[in-house]
């Protein structure tokens, strides 16, 4: 099929005009990808099943791992659940639109290859200035699931999503690179204390302000236990390379370095512009100065790896507050959990 490539992101004008082809393409059963705040979706209408298969074909992905639903509006997720307990509000209040996604009991109105069969649905409203007029355009509920082939690393370019979706689908609006650059905090909210199921770009410590108090999914911290987020038991964000996270600062590094060289390894070393700097490997990245650059930078980078043919990855470890919690939950899984100390 061929894939509509929308470029218009700097020219006001055919930006709307292509809003408005894409809305069409969604209303009319296809998939089309669109940029969020957090990383890019590929979307199709979440109340049309056959609709909905056509992103599980494209991205490869496992029947079993229920999607997100988008929608531009609070009273449109209230048209998806059945209830949801006060704290959900506070939530809302405080962080929507934005990068969180709430668990709540489904009514039955998504596809049941949406929610995978569970009684549950995952929505959330992104704040991307695309995503909500492209919702608001087509009227309907959306699931999007990262746009990237199922096991890549998310897409945070319109570029990326080219590279793994180019000829699988309708459409790509391009809207520049996001923002975070990590995917949405999931939150389970059907019990009196929110579980945070996939740490993102709303941190434990912004959801533990508003709800009082919140818990993590042990799954998360221990790998061999099940995971209630369906989709965190698959390998996700695989750079297709080894990737080893070096603990304890730069003369660990280096010593880990000089070890893989001698085994004759071509190294790629990524990390913040500190970290790296006066560090010699076979190719090198800087993720930036905070730890919210590192965020945004990190899918980019493990994607340059993978086309600059290192046989090895090297990284830092970062900080579990704020954010970090969620940039040492993606690197782990693209890990496989193997920390080096
Ligand atoms: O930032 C994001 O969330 C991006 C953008 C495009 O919005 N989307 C995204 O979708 O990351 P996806 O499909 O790649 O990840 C969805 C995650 C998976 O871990 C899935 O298992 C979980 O959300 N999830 C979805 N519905 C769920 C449900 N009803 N119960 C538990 N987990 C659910
Ligand atoms: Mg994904």
């Amino acid at each position: 099929m061929e894939t509509k490539y929308w470029d218009s992101y700097n020219n006001a004008d055919e930006q709307q005009l292509a809003i408005q082809q894409a809305a069409k393409l969604l209303q009319q059963g296809e998939a089309v990808a669109f940029p969020t705040e957090t990383v890019y979706g590929l979307g199709a209408n979440a109340t049309d099943e056959q609709a909905v298969n056509k992103i599980f074909n494209a991205k490869g992905r496992p029947q079993d791992n229920p999607l997100i639903t988008h929608v531009a509006s609070k009273s449109q997720i209230a048209e998806l659940v059945t209830d949801w307990p006060d704290y959900v509000d506070k939530l809302m209040e405080l962080y929507t639109p934005g990068p969180i996604t709430f668990v709540l009991p489904s009514n039955g109105r998504c596809a049941p290859n949406v929610t995978a069969g569970l009684n549950t649905v995952g929505v959330r409203i992104p704040s991307h200035p695309i995503a909500q007029q492209l919702l608001t355009a087509c009227g309907l509920p959306i699931a999007a699931p990262s746009a990237n082939i199922s096991g890549k690393p998310s897409p945070t370019t319109a570029l990326h999503v080219w590279e793994d979706l180019n000829g699988k689908i309708a459409g790509i609006l391009d809207g520049g690179p996001t923002g975070v650059g990590l995917e949405s905090t999931v939150i389970d909210c059907t019990n009196s204390i929110p579980i945070i199921l996939r740490p993102g770009g709303i941190t434990k410590e912004q959801i533990e302000q508003a709800a009082g108090s919140v818990m993590v999914d042990p799954g998360l911290a221990v790998k061999t236990e099940k995971p209630k987020a369906p989709g965190m038991k698959y390998r996700h964000y695989s750079p297709e390379v080894p990737l080893w996270i070096v603990n304890g600062g730069k003369q660990n590094i280096k010593q880990t370095i000089d070890q893989l060289q001698a085994e004759g390894k071509r190294v790629g070393l990524m990390g913040t512009a500190q970290m790296i700097d006066g560090i010699h490997a076979h190719s090198t990245i800087s993720l930036g100065e905070t730890i919210e650059q590192v965020a945004t930078n990190l899918y980019d980078a493990l994607r340059t790896f993978k086309r600059e043919d290192v046989d090895v990855i090297v990284c830092q470890s970062f900080s579990e507050r704020g954010i970090g919690q969620a940039v040492m939950n993606r690197l782990t899984k693209a890990a496989s959990n193997h920390i080096h100390v």
